[in-house]
């Protein structure tokens, strides 16, 4: 890190290529393009694959708006459907009644990190000549019937913001299979010109040209520095999850006021998020009593249909998604991170049963 701080080159360069090949190794795909974020990098993969005004993209309303927001900054439309009640990721049975003549693509997000059903997906893409492209922001480590993350997908985006499993602050990177996108990719991020900062000032000057309309979101070698280092330890960090959730998991599984979403056989989670459900009418006041006792918890996410500019701006309301709307309205994130101790996640779990097995008083 401090190496890059002292060099002459701050911005994309040596630093970013390196991080892209280890990257696309860890990954086991053909190319990574860093980027400024895990927004911009959903945005630029759409823009790459040619979705925009009058395209329709199918997407889940179980996320982060940054996946329903980055279709519309395309110009697409985001078309919500339903997930799965044991794991929240998108309902691969009701993807085909969503689809229309104007169905451009597919946008799974593999939710807390356990994988969509991609094979499904991609079957299904393939019948309706449709474009994958995978929201991977919990999922780096994940698999799932001996497939990884974006090897079904045209492309697969991850963010490296705080709560990610590996961080630089903000940050996000694009994993693709086909080398055209990745150079379409590595101009869209930069202003759409021809040559990056690296290839300008390392050797004799060329004039440079602006090939199409790009967008300033390119990685810079701090943010890769910080990342290559935690990419070396992000199989123990992740061992380190999979530990704390199997004692999460071992606690609530006979508890009657908690439930968790399930894993899927045949499959790894990246194990990203850890989230319980209790009963909606009491969600809000158990995560204050959690809260008051020290505990960082969190909501990930609400139904994001229900949000205001979704209601507004596309005339959703309660009723449409039952299953996104009641995992919504019911979830709880615990806290999930390497450095907590087997006694700070004993401390998780006491609070968690003393708060919602104390059932009048809340
Ligand atoms: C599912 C999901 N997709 C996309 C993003 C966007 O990533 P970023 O914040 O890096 O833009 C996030 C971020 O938290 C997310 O949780």
């Amino acid at each position: 890190m401090v190496y890059v701080l002292n060099s002459h080159f701050l911005t994309t360069g040596k630093v970013v290529d390196e991080f892209e090949k280890r990257l696309s190794q860890y990954l086991r795909c053909k190319r990574t393009v860093g980027v400024s974020s895990g927004t911009s990098a959903l945005h630029l993969s759409l823009l790459a694959y040619g979705v925009g005004l009058g395209d329709e993209v199918i997407t889940t309303p179980m996320t982060f708006i940054a996946t329903p927001n980055s279709i519309i900054h395309a110009g697409a439309t985001p078309v919500f459907v339903d997930v799965e009640p044991e794991t929240a990721n998108l309902d691969t049975n009701l993807i085909e009644t969503a689809i229309t003549p104007k169905t451009k693509a597919i946008l799974p997000v593999h939710l807390y990190g356990q994988m969509c059903d991609m094979k499904t997906i991609r079957e299904i893409a393939d019948s309706y000549r449709l474009i994958v492209i995978e929201d991977a922001a919990h999922a780096i480590e994940g698999e799932r019937d001996g497939v990884k993350v974006g090897q079904l997908g045209e492309a697969a985006c991850f963010s490296f913001y705080p709560t990610k499993s590996i961080t630089s602050g903000e940050g996000g990177a694009i994993a693709v299979n086909n080398e055209e996108v990745a150079e379409r990719l590595r101009k869209l991020r930069l202003h759409g010109m021809s040559q990056g900062p690296a290839e300008r000032y390392s050797k004799r000057y060329e004039h440079w040209d602006m090939e199409m309309l790009g967008w300033k979101y390119n990685m810079d070698n701090i943010q890769a520095a910080l990342l290559l280092n935690q990419l070396e330890n992000i199989e123990k960090y992740w061992q380190r999850r999979e530990e704390i959730c199997r004692m999460y998991e071992e606690a609530f599984m006979d508890d009657p006021q908690v439930t968790y979403l399930k894993t899927v056989p045949d499959s790894r989670s990246a194990r990203l998020m850890f989230t319980i459900l209790v009963p909606l009418e009491k969600r809000d006041k158990i995560l204050w009593q959690l809260q008051e006792k020290g505990i960082g918890v969190a909501v990930n996410f609400r139904a994001v249909h229900l949000l205001t500019y979704y209601r507004q701006t596309y005339g959703y309301h309660r009723g449409v998604f039952p299953v996104s709307e009641r995992i919504g309205d019911s979830t709880i994130s615990l806290p999930l991170y390497p450095s907590l101790s087997d006694e700070e996640a004993e401390y998780v779990i006491k609070g968690v049963k003393d708060v919602t097995s104390s059932n009048g008083k809340i």
